[in-house]
């Protein structure tokens, strides 16, 4: 078999149908930042543990990095370029996006785009009811910079979730690794 044959896939990406064509090989995050132009989504370890390429598939947040394009032929892909509202000339951050502003989530901001896509894939999942629901399920996405405090509190923020225990310092006891 030829490596190099190409394949016809499809996407629905950002709220708009685009064509390519890859090889069996090629990786959503390869096809998402070399081939579409969307560099927003990062490229961090590029085997599955930093969680910097999450992105939405079907509504779903996945490693971009561990998908291969061609398996997500006739899907919705969201990057973070598509999560802001473009009307016309007016443009409107997603809630996320204006909570991690508000809150000061980041420093170099290489795995933000991640952070952000993971937090609205795990608002979507409706699963977390408390702080350490978002730490827990949010554990999946690293940063180097260690802003996990800032970052919990712009995703509780979202979520309207009591976030006194940031306030207050105290100890946030789960079997999350941000620590
Ligand atoms: S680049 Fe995909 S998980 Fe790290
Ligand atoms: S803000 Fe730098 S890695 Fe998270």
């Amino acid at each position: 078999m030829d490596p190099h044959q190409q394949h016809p896939i499809r996407l629905r990406l950002n709220g708009q149908d685009r064509e390519f064509d890859v090889e069996s090989w090629v990786t959503l995050l390869d096809l998402l930042r070399e081939r579409a132009g969307l560099t927003g989504t990062k490229k961090g370890c590029d085997h599955g543990q930093c969680g910097a390429c999450t992105v939405l598939l079907d509504g779903r947040r996945v490693n971009a990095c561990l998908t291969l394009a061609v398996m997500q032929d006739g899907h919705e892909v969201t990057t973070i370029e598509g999560l802001a509202r473009n009307e016309g000339d007016r443009g409107e951050l997603h809630p996320l996006q204006q909570a991690f502003i508000a809150c000061d989530a980041f420093q170099c901001g290489y795995c933000t785009p991640g952070q952000i896509c993971s937090a609205a894939g795990l608002i979507a999942e409706g699963q977390a009811k408390t702080i350490a629901d978002v730490r827990e399920l949010m554990s999946g996405n690293l940063c180097r910079c260690g802003a996990y405090p800032q970052i919990v509190r712009a995703v509780a923020q979202v979520l309207e979730l009591d976030a006194s225990a940031l306030d207050e310092g105290k100890p946030l006891t789960t079997g999350s690794v941000l620590a």
